[in-house]
């Protein structure tokens, strides 16, 4: 039988806080979608095959059909809603759009937060770190190359904005 009882549950998703009561067999996924409507992380299989749940938890990847909701308790969680602003895309959104990576879109949030996270430790990853990092997120249309293209633009575009010189008006600002 499964048990029926709710337990507290604090979690921390995209910069807000949440107070739910969740039974112990719910995952972080069924919270993320069903509790905090937070549906852009997508479920596929279910068993930590494909990588479609991959969200943050602590700035780490994990699948979020294998992590049960109470053992996020207290922890910070970014899920694909949470990379951007109310005014643009992330650059990564921006250049999977831009570089053709997204066909069905099914694997794409997933990929995504893969490639944040990369993007996070590695600011300047080449080819074989980027497969590396999304070898975990299956995605049967669109072949990896374009994903990875966009991937390796999304990086060049962040570091250029990181290491673009300070213009007289920030510089003011210091
Ligand atoms: S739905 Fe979690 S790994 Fe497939
Ligand atoms: S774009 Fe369809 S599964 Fe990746």
């Amino acid at each position: 039988m499964k048990p029926t009882r709710k337990y507290p549950l604090t979690l921390h998703v995209n910069g807000e806080t949440y107070e739910l009561e969740v039974k112990p067999q719910r995952t972080l996924l069924e919270v993320l979608r069903n509790e905090l409507e937070l549906t852009g992380t997508n479920e596929g299989c279910a068993t930590g095959d494909c990588g479609a749940c991959t969200v943050l938890l602590d700035g780490l990847p994990v699948t979020a059909c294998l992590v049960l909701a109470l053992d996020a308790h207290g922890r910070q969680v970014t899920t694909v809603e949470g990379l951007a602003t109310a005014e643009e895309l992330h650059p990564l959104q921006r250049a999977f759009v831009e570089r053709g990576a997204i066909q069905c879109g099914y694997c794409t949030p997933g990929l995504i937060i893969s490639a944040y996270a990369l993007l996070q430790e590695n600011p300047r990853p080449d080819e074989a770190a980027v497969r590396l990092a999304i070898a975990g997120n299956l995605c049967r249309c669109t072949g990896y190359t374009k994903v990875v293209e966009a991937v390796l633009a999304a990086a060049e575009a962040m570091y250029a904005g990181r290491s673009a010189p300070a213009t007289s008006t920030q510089m003011a600002d210091m």
